[in-house]
């Protein structure tokens, strides 16, 4: 490996021995991963000054590799090929010394023939690859821009005269029940004499028996076809992923087989008709994601195992659709698309954002590179032709529009009229068959559908996973779902591109940005982690949202004390049959009831009322009851086991017990103590302690323990999500960050309400934000402190806070969280579809969960009650007067804080247990946004705007072995 060209070897391959002492690498594998030169990661800038088509001459590494391999004397008769799956970017390829070509397109295979330079016994085999070249202008995805032989290298033999290509389309009819098949055979000569024969094609069903079969003589034709019907074929979607094989044989003279190329196949329609995107007839919804082939640790070469697991989480996900962004897969993908059922969008690999931050804008109208474009479609539309699973062509990602895309859009119509093709940036609506834009809004979206349109809406990405994201997926696909020309998109994206690594303590964290090292032109965003998925395919917390919200059962309460919901069959080819549904009553976290339904046919689409059979129970005082329906499999599939969850919803049920009385409640005395500035309350187990000077609850006493650290006061902060850094939140709401700190006690009044409650009630100012704050404290001889805050603000204009509430910093002991709300994942305002409500026990630390780039998470919404306790059981507990919002950290919640200057990285992975618990009790925090991170903010009605709030909660001790759900009545 040298630096640039200029320092390359000459003649390595023709001169072997020069070789002995180099490095060795794998094959396939990235430079960068394996310790050669370095990783560089940019969005829209090209990693090189943009000089289109130049390439520095100073930092180019190049790669020289050779290999001795062994040819067979058995293939000396036959034709052989080399066949480089991927090579980034762009090399040049010598066997025994002799050139044979170059290749740029660094994600579709190039194929020599090399018959010609073999021998048997020992040969080599030289290439040079160049990390730089023109090609490097329309390779300017948003990635790691990574070089190496990203594919696998191998050695074809065929016979002199063979089958070179093929190409099948297997439709449906009219009617969308017998399959349409149509094969042409290519040979790669005119055949002579010698090599006539014949040619049959056959088609076998899945238990393998021939269902049609052809054989025609090989005489003069260079071309063979055939056309045949199915009558009633199984077909293909996604749901139902019927394959047939498609045997092509080769017979020479004496009838006996020279060779056979064999090839799954699916019969399905794909249209864009009356404006609506058909499969096999049906409109169907498109539950997409845009997948980049990333593995956490050998970045761009990725196995078939790691695919499998993509497709296997994605069927989790309700994901039916990928967008191979931005260019095309290995070629196993689709064969595991087509087996699995996964629409696919097949992109080709053009991309050159980085000319728009140029005077010259885009290559899409530089007539010279025409060819280039028209090379990468032609590439990935013949290699790619025969498959099943490629419902869409793309021309490419976010490279403007001009006369070089028209040409592309054209030769594939040309080529294939049995798919619609897209563009993003096509403004004309005849340069792509789908209106496919990016990151449009719920008011673009609803705007479009507004009136008939002669094209679907289908986002070709909106909802930007970065970091804490994915909030309003349920507005958005509320919205799907009602319109027929709103037809899905594709969410990015699937999967961070983060590495597995350590800090420098040794915690796990995943590398990004500069963390992988720099040559100067890295950029040290973690705009590489914006998947739903962690890099090691575990869920972020919005992954379990977008699976709901992907879910293909709709449910809605139409009578709920009858316990009567209407369902809706939200496959597009599946009967509801398939899968069970199972109901639940919970009640402060205990089943109550449970039962199922067993027969529930309903086709796709339809939708009907269901009743359940209840049985009736005795609801206790208190209790909030919720009833949880759920579809199962009933058998496994391909990939998902039985019994796994595809579509949830709970309602909360209007059950209450009937009032009781209430007794008016003998409430113990308590005590008051001015003890040096302090206000002391103290009665039976516990003491509460105020600070005169702050006005704030400082101390709290349980079975003789002191639980606070830092005293509870409000909090209005939070440490900036990726969103809110890309529309400046903390930035815009800054004078919220100390709004605190820099408060000032304007009054602080107790008052004796009887022999066992007290009354303190305190006043601030916030200067920095215009508002007071009044927080009043009801102190009962039982221990319980009932805390009534209330933000009043002043006339300007502020900022909005990013939450209302208040934190307290409890001792480390007090480290087992439990609460009644929702969980048991992170969940915001706007990101709480998917987290149920019940009862959840976990560890302080676990709430917390480590997204790549460190920043707010741990929070928690709908609250009834949360409780902290120590290992003995003792403890506080918060019950929201209404429902609350809790956040709780076993460190300091500005560790999470983003310092735009700091030297390096702060990841999830790096924080650890402080010797402290933060715990927030909000009103509510604004929700986490996700429509994109480059400016767009939370929804209005997930933010707080600049007005008064009040609410109240109670700080309840809790003694040990009580029963929390208990403890939490009044
Ligand atoms: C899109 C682009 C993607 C990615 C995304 C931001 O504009 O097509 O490749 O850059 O923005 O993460």
């Amino acid at each position: 490996m040298v630096q640039n060209p200029s320092l390359r070897s000459l003649d390595f391959f023709k001169r072997p021995e020069q070789t002995k002492n180099w490095s060795q690498i794998k094959v396939p594998a990235n430079w960068q991963t394996e310790g050669f030169d370095k990783y560089i990661f940019t969005d829209v800038e090209y990693p090189i000054p943009p000089n289109p088509p130049f390439v520095p001459k100073d930092y180019n590494p190049v790669g020289s590799y050779q290999r001795e391999f062994t040819i067979d004397p058995s293939w000396i008769e036959k034709q052989i090929f080399i066949h480089l799956g991927a090579v980034n970017s762009f090399y040049y390829l010598w066997i025994n010394g002799q050139y044979i070509g170059f290749s740029k397109d660094s994600k579709t295979p190039t194929e020599f023939d090399i018959t010609k330079a073999l021998k048997t016994g020992r040969n080599t085999v030289s290439l040079q690859v160049f990390r730089f070249s023109d090609a490097t202008y329309l390779e300017g995805q948003d990635m790691w821009k990574l070089s190496g032989i990203e594919r696998s290298v191998y050695l074809i033999a065929r016979p002199v005269f063979h089958l070179f290509d093929f190409k099948v389309t297997s439709t449906l009819d009219a009617a969308y029940k017998d399959g349409l098949l149509s094969l042409t055979v290519d040979f790669n000569k005119t055949p002579g004499q010698k090599e006539q024969g014949s040619l049959k094609a056959e088609l076998l069903d899945a238990s393998g028996k021939v269902i049609y079969q052809s054989q025609q003589p090989i005489k003069t034709d260079k071309r063979l076809s055939f056309q045949t019907k199915i009558s009633n074929v199984k077909s293909w979607n996604a749901e139902h992923p019927n394959l047939y094989q498609l045997k092509i044989t080769h017979l020479n003279q004496k009838g006996l087989k020279v060779e056979s190329i064999v090839h799954s196949l699916g019969f399905r329609t794909v249209e864009v008709k009356k404006g609506l995107f058909l499969v096999n007839g049906v409109p169907i919804k498109i539950k997409g994601v845009n997948r980049h082939e990333f593995n956490m640790n050998t970045a761009k070469v990725i196995t078939e195992a790691d695919m499998l697991l993509d497709i296997r989480r994605m069927k989790e996900m309700n994901i039916n659709a990928v967008r191979t962004s931005h260019y095309p897969n290995a070629e196993r993908w689709y064969a595991l698309c087509d087996k699995y059922g996964l629409y696919v969008v097949d992109e080709a690999n053009i991309e050159c954002d980085g000319m728009s931050l140029t005077p010259l804008e885009t290559l899409s109208d530089k007539p010279i590179w025409k060819k280039a474009y028209l090379d990468r479609v032609q590439r990935m539309w013949e290699r790619d032709k025969n498959f099943t699973c490629i419902v869409t062509w793309s021309l490419g990602n976010e490279s403007g529009f001009g006369e070089n895309l028209m040409a592309c859009y054209t030769w594939l119509k040309a080529n294939d009229d049995s798919r619609p093709v897209q563009y993003e940036a096509a403004k004309d609506e005849r340069y792509s068959d789908i209106f496919c834009p990016m990151y449009k809004s719920i008011t673009v979206m609803e705007n479009y559908v507004k009136t008939w349109r002669n094209r679907p809406l289908i986002q070709c990405e909106y909802a930007h996973m970065m970091g804490n994201s994915g909030g309003n997926l349920k507005d958005d696909w509320d919205l799907i779902y009602k319109y027929p020309q709103l037809q899905g998109g594709f969410v990015w994206d699937f999967c961070d591109q983060t590495f597995a690594i350590k800090d420098k303590k040794g915690n796990k964290i995943w590398g990004f940005g500069r963390d992988m090292g720099t040559v100067g032109l890295t950029s040290d965003t973690s705009f590489c982690a914006d998947g739903l998925l962690a890099a090691d395919r575990s869920f972020h917390p919005q992954a379990y949202e977008l699976q709901k919200v992907y879910q293909n059962v709709g449910f809605e309460a139409k009578d709920l004390g009858k316990y009567i919901f209407r369902i809706t069959n939200r496959f597009d080819f599946t009967n509801l049959a398939n899968y069970k549904l199972n109901w639940l009553i919970k009640g402060d976290g205990r089943i109550v009831a449970q039962g199922n339904v067993e027969e529930l046919s309903l086709l796709p689409g339809e939708a009907k009322d269901v009743g359940l059979n209840v049985p009736s129970f005795m609801p206790k005082r208190g209790v909030v009851y919720y009833i949880s329906l759920e579809f199962q499999n009933r058998k496994a599939t391909a990939l998902l086991p039985a019994g796994f969850v595809i579509a949830k919803e709970q309602f909360m049920l209007p059950i209450q017990a009937d009032v009781e009385m209430a007794m008016e409640k003998e409430i113990a005395p308590l005590a008051l103590k001015n003890d040096n500035g302090k206000l002391l309350f103290s009665g039976k187990g516990f003491a509460v302690g105020f600070n005169q000077k702050t006005g704030l609850l400082e101390s709290y006493r349980v079975a003789d323990k002191e639980l606070i650290q830092q005293a509870l006061e409000p909090h209005f902060w939070r440490a900036a999500t990726d969103n809110d850094i890309g529309n400046s939140l903390q930035i815009r709401s800054q004078v919220w960050q100390n709004a605190f700190k820099t408060a000032q006690l304007k009054g602080l009044e107790y008052t004796k309400i009887s022999a066992s409650a007290y009354k303190v009630e305190t006043v601030y100012s916030l200067p920095s934000v215009d508002a007071n704050v009044n927080i009043n404290y009801e102190v009962k001889g039982d221990g319980d402190v009932v805390v009534d805050y209330q933000l009043k603000t002043g006339k300007g204009k502020y900022p909005e806070p990013q939450r209302i509430g208040m934190r307290v910093i409890l001792n480390p002991s007090y480290d087992q969280v439990s609460w009644l709300g929702r969980g048991p994942y992170d969940n915001y305002i706007d990101r709480n579809y998917a987290a149920a409500v019940d009862l959840y026990k976990m560890k302080a630390n676990a709430l917390f969960y480590p997204y790549p780039r460190a920043q707010e998470s741990a929070y928690r919404t709908d609250v009834s009650w949360a409780a902290l306790q120590n290992p003995a059981g003792t403890g506080l507990m918060a019950i929201g007067k209404t429902a609350l919002s809790i956040g709780v950290l076993h460190f300091d919640m500005k560790n999470l804080d983003y310092d735009r200057d700091a030297k390096e990285n702060i990841h999830g992975g790096s924080m650890v247990d402080e010797n402290l618990i933060w715990w927030n009790i909000d009103f509510q925090q604004m929700g986490v946004g996700g429509d994109n991170s480059w400016g767009a903010q939370t929804h209005p009605q997930y933010r707080l705007p600049y007005k008064d709030y009040r609410y109240s909660f109670t700080l309840r001790p809790v003694f040990s072995k009580e029963i929390l759900t208990e403890r939490a009545k009044d």
